[in-house]
């Protein structure tokens, strides 16, 4: 017998957004060699490493080479003396009380929220935004969660709430039961927020329907209002329905370094077959534990010197140097009579495409007239087509230079 392949991926889209954009804007720089190409697409950052990481990152590294001080294998679940800075810095000022055991360090959101699926039953019912980050769709296609993709560009089986300009982006709780329900917020990539009270009615969905949700808060540091809560375990009940995703990708510069961690609080529970409530955290632990080695020393040595006063005062600056860049993007394109959303807890603005013209046709003319990239809303799933996502993580003078360009065309 030939060997057989995972059939659900065959049920994908040939490929990841990102890197579809990326094919499409290589060949448009391959026959336009000189066209200055300004990048707003990826959410990737701009700015380095704060000093502060830096001085440790180095030491850490001297440590490595030296009998006395190297180290081998860390804990899996990463090193006390990050986690414990996590808890404090994190979590008690938010009055939020964590245990070491319920913090998982790892190289990224990305992985985390791709391979936390694994631990869950198959035959869950799965809720998702509508736009959403693809991970949290693709790692359940993957899995076999999913039928095909329809016409309309769902996924069978998957449950989609849409989030347009005409809900103001708070997605409405579902009209059938699901059991794992994914929530960015600050959203990517529409850049919008829910307030307390918006987010307490999915916690009290999630227990009163047994569910889980699945939180993703790598954009907390990007939060300027005050009612929008920055962890959802500032909602009464939420340790025992969520799992938070937290990164220092996008605070402190870490994409190209990998830190995040993982919280999964002890009181939170799934069922067996029988009925039976059984803990999430231990299923983690498990997993992390055989398929996962740990973030290296010197990058959790980095990480924790983001919690040092010199590290939030850098990472505070570039935070507001990103925010200024989001300002800009909002003024100038609320300017040429475009409809905006996100960019004010948030790195991404998301903006409704000029009348008649689609996602991708904006993407194409921003790229070939003003030689600008951004992304594709409708990428992010089919409520996001008519919408378009610009990042906020470029050069304030590439920003400026991308705003004056894209105002000169006659949208
Ligand atoms: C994005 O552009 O949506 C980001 O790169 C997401 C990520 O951090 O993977």
């Amino acid at each position: 017998m030939p060997v057989k392949i995972n059939e659900n991926y065959l049920l994908l889209k040939s490929s990841y957004i990102f890197a579809e954009i990326n094919q499409k804007v290589n060949k448009f720089q391959e026959e336009n060699p000189d066209a200055p190409i300004i990048r707003m697409g990826i959410g990737d950052v701009t700015r380095p490493l704060p000093q502060a990481v830096i001085k440790e990152f180095h030491k850490a590294v001297d440590e490595m080479g030296q009998s006395e001080t190297f180290m081998g294998y860390g804990p899996e679940q990463g090193y006390s003396f990050l986690i414990k800075d996590i808890i404090e810095n994190d979590f008690r000022p938010r009055g939020i009380e964590l245990s070491e055991d319920e913090v998982f360090v790892s190289d990224g959101a990305k992985c985390d929220t791709g391979n936390i699926q694994e631990i869950f039953g198959l035959d869950n019912v799965v809720a998702v935004t509508d736009p959403v980050y693809p991970v949290y769709v693709e790692t359940n296609v993957m899995a076999g969660r999913t039928g095909p993709m329809g016409e309309d560009g769902r996924y069978e089986k998957l449950v989609y709430l849409p989030c347009t300009a005409e809900n103001d982006f708070v997605p409405e709780l579902p009209s059938e039961p699901v059991d794992l329900i994914y929530l960015c917020f600050p959203n990517n990539p529409t850049g919008t927020t829910l307030n307390k009270d918006q987010m307490a009615t999915w916690v009290n969905y999630a227990r009163k329907n047994k569910a889980i949700i699945l939180f993703d808060a790598a954009y907390e540091s990007y939060i300027t209002e005050e009612d929008i809560p920055h962890s959802i375990y500032e909602i009464e009940g939420a340790k025992e329905v969520a799992i938070e995703f937290r990164s220092f990708s996008k605070n402190a510069g870490f994409t190209g370094t990998r830190c995040a961690y993982t919280v999964v609080p002890k009181e939170l529970m799934g069922y067996d077959e029988e009925g039976n409530a059984q803990a999430i955290n231990p299923l983690w632990n498990r997993r992390q534990t055989t398929k996962f080695n740990g973030v290296s020393y010197p990058i959790q040595k980095a990480a924790q010197a983001v919690y040092s006063d010199e590290g939030q005062k850098e990472i505070a600056e570039s935070i507001s140097y990103y925010m200024k860049n989001a300002a800009i993007i909002r003024e100038s394109l609320i300017e040429i009579g475009l409809n905006v959303y996100g960019g004010i807890n948030s790195p991404y603005i998301w903006v409704k495409t000029p009348e008649g013209m689609d996602s991708w046709g904006f993407f194409d003319l921003l790229l070939t007239e003003a030689n600008v990239v951004g992304t594709p809303g409708v990428g992010f799933g089919p409520s996001g087509e008519g919408y378009f996502r610009i990042t906020a993580f470029n050069t304030l003078e590439n920003t400026k230079e991308a705003m004056d360009r894209i105002s000169k065309l006659s949208i």
